[in-house]
């Protein structure tokens, strides 16, 4: 990206005066800034609001705060981590990528985009975002904040077809400016978030009022039209003997994947184990993931001792004093905290 000094957009100098004066700058990610840090919070903040992300993110760097402390960890206790974030494969794109990087960079977060945005997790407006907060090295981001502040100041279309996206990383590229890329980028996404909000965007506290082409333009909410999602139902069934609990690894292309959780099995189908046992409990719960709500029962069947599977699978009995240590489903985890 070439521009002078002095070619820095109306809009991107008056971002940074706005964040520097209204920006969360108490965000923990946003304090003692390394690139490890700014890549956990980057890949913690896709797709899940900051608020949610505070929390996990301050366990997170307390349990591994640099990439020396996570180089050793395995995928299970990074999982165990990101237990009620959601969307678990970013924390197995993390185990992966720290592989790498001890592997190919000597443990050293890499420098250059193009290593970085090789990395497993990370696309192309993550590297961004990295590369201008971690470095200071202006690059063009475009997440979902950034594309509706952009497209409205713009007048351009954002519905994620891939011309409108082209267009939109090309508008993105033009305002990335050159000189305080550290708070335009922090400053835009917080714009994003906090004033140009999807539905009744803030326009009279907006710093971008004098120029954007679409201030105080009544916007139709999204959630009108907004798509029911479908529900799945899942049966499950979970073995337990004393406070050990029968768990199974999820294959990594379903949702849930590579969590531990009973066994799914078709209501019809007899247990896989032996059945000389009467149903002590039965669980029905609701949960809602991103795309689809889902509809759970579990039956739980108690035995007087663990017992060994003929299985393929991958399973283990679990301790409940030992819960904490294995990636497990939110609800899952709950109820077994509970039983
Ligand atoms: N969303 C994505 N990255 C973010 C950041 N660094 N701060 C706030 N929200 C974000």
């Amino acid at each position: 990206m070439k521009k002078n000094c002095d070619q820095d957009s109306q809009l991107s100098k008056q971002i940074v005066k706005w964040y520097l004066k209204n920006g969360r700058s108490n965000l923990p990610w946003r304090k003692n800034v390394t690139a490890y840090r700014v890549w956990i919070s980057e890949i913690m903040l896709q797709q899940t609001q900051v608020k949610t992300v505070i929390p996990f993110y301050k366990k997170f760097i307390s349990r591994y705060p640099n990439l020396k402390a996570l180089s050793s960890a395995n995928e299970e206790e990074i999982l165990a981590l990101w237990t009620g974030l959601g969307f678990y494969r970013r924390a197995i794109n993390i185990y992966k990528a720290k592989e790498i990087i001890l592997s190919d960079f000597k443990n050293r977060f890499p420098k250059s985009f193009d290593d970085i945005v090789r990395l497993p997790g990370i696309g192309e407006s993550t590297a961004g975002a990295i590369m201008s907060i971690a470095y200071q090295i202006p690059y063009p981001i475009l997440d979902a904040n950034v594309k509706r502040v952009i497209s409205r100041y713009e007048s351009v279309d954002n519905d994620s077809t891939h011309k409108s996206n082209k267009k939109l990383w090309g508008l993105s590229n033009k305002h990335t400016p050159r000189k305080n890329i550290f708070s335009y980028t922090q400053g835009i996404m917080d714009l994003g978030a906090t004033i140009c909000h999807n539905s009744k965007p803030n326009c009279g506290v907006c710093p971008l009022q004098d120029d954007c082409k679409s201030a105080f333009k009544v916007i139709k909410s999204k959630k009108e039209t907004k798509k029911q999602n479908p529900t799945k139902k899942i049966n499950f069934v979970l073995a337990r003997s004393n406070c050990s609990f029968l768990l199974f690894k999820k294959l990594e292309e379903s949702f849930w994947e590579g969590l531990w959780t009973p066994l799914e099995l078709d209501p019809n189908h007899p247990l896989p184990w032996k059945d000389d046992i009467e149903t002590i409990e039965e669980i029905n719960i609701k949960h809602k993931l991103s795309h689809l709500n889902l509809d759970i029962k579990i039956n739980i069947y108690e035995y007087e001792k663990v017992f060994k599977l003929k299985t393929n699978e991958k399973y283990k009995w679990v301790n409940k004093s030992n819960i904490d240590k294995f990636g497990m489903p939110k609800p899952i985890k709950s109820i077994i905290e509970k039983l």
